[in-house]
């Protein structure tokens, strides 16, 4: 039995190396290995075979077996190498898949545009930061009630006798001082957009998110330059055809302090599901308190100026037609959601 084998092993091999198809090599398969092949009837004549000659038979039969499959394996290999020799040139690519920037990028560079329009400048503060730039120079005093709204993370860490503990900034208001610091002499057109931190999460809060602060300070300034501004934006941003309102509120940084409201863009202000009253809550603003500005080392008896921080997340999502049913989503880093922008 030993010579039948490799007889049929080899003339497997020389048909395998000889054929020029992927046809013909199922063909050759099918004739040494298939249900009635030359090897496979082999294998079942091994029984047959004296029992102290089994063995080695068996060994042989196995062995001649698999290095036909592999010549097969090999020769499929070349076949189909060189079947690609054949380039056609004119057949279309496939296009890599390219991506786009996050729906909060394109906010931002759109809203620091719409300012730099305006006269502002952008700057960037930390986003860890001195309890003294997130509250204390702003009239919140540690312990003050109005720190409640802020829901802060606090840093473990050194605590600095002046500037006290470091927080997660809860709001960019923290670049207010610092940007008074920074220039020394009004004017002062500042823009600042940075991550904030709170705890809280649900439909439309994520423990991070993105705020755009503005800081306008020189002599004369006044609640219309507020107004002229924040109704320019909205405007730019929104579309022409909404109105802002000013609705007084309290602040402890700003005095008088407002919430700018604009008209809904779903029902054009008259009043519906969505609104209830025809306006929208934008964000906070106001006239900068004198007492911040002495803190920023500002004159208040010779300069004045306004303030307003607002949600880079919240007013994209008020931009007609977004529909972003979860704010949290825009966090997920699902391609299947965000492509869709
Ligand atoms: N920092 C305030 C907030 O996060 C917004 C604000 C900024 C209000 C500047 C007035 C002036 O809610």
């Amino acid at each position: 039995m030993k010579e039948e084998i490799s007889n049929i092993k080899n003339e497997a091999i020389a048909q395998i190396m000889e054929a020029d198809s992927a046809a013909e090599l199922e063909e050759i398969s099918i004739a040494y290995l298939g249900r009635n092949g030359k090897l496979t009837n082999l294998i079942k004549r091994l029984k047959e075979v004296p029992p102290e000659e089994r063995k080695e038979n068996g060994i042989l039969l196995n062995e001649a077996k698999s290095t036909i499959q592999s010549f097969l394996a090999t020769q499929k290999g070349k076949l189909s190498v060189s079947a690609r020799k054949w380039f056609d040139p004119t057949v279309p690519g496939n296009r890599p898949p390219t991506g786009h920037l996050h729906l909060v990028t394109r906010a931002i560079r759109e809203i620091s545009k719409i300012f730099e329009n305006l006269g502002y400048v952008r700057v960037r503060y930390p986003e860890a930061d001195w309890d003294w730039f997130a509250f204390e120079s702003l009239n919140m005093p540690k312990d003050h009630p109005a720190r409640d709204e802020w829901e802060t993370f606090f840093v473990d860490g050194p605590v600095d006798p002046k500037l006290g503990q470091i927080v997660l900034t809860p709001h960019t208001s923290n670049g207010q001082v610092r940007e008074m610091l920074r220039v020394k002499t009004p004017p002062i057109r500042m823009l600042n957009i940075a991550k904030c931190y709170r705890r809280q999460s649900d439909a439309s809060h994520f423990p991070m998110f993105h705020q755009f602060e503005g800081l306008v300070i020189d002599k004369g300034v006044s609640i219309a330059h507020l107004k002229g501004s924040l109704d320019s934006f909205a405007k730019a941003f929104f579309g022409t055809e909404r109105k802002t309102r000013l609705r007084p509120h309290h602040f402890q940084f700003t005095e008088p302090s407002f919430e700018v409201d604009i008209s809904c863009g779903i029902c054009g202000g008259k009043g519906c599901k969505f609104c209830k009253d025809g306006w929208v809550e934008l964000g906070g603003s106001g006239m900068v308190h004198p007492a911040v500005l002495k803190n920023g080392g500002i004159d208040p008896n010779i300069y004045t100026g306004f303030a307003f921080g607002w949600g880079v997340d919240r007013v994209m999502m008020m931009k007609a037609g977004l529909n972003i049913p979860d704010l949290r989503l825009l966090y997920s880093s699902d391609l299947r959601y965000l492509s869709q922008f």
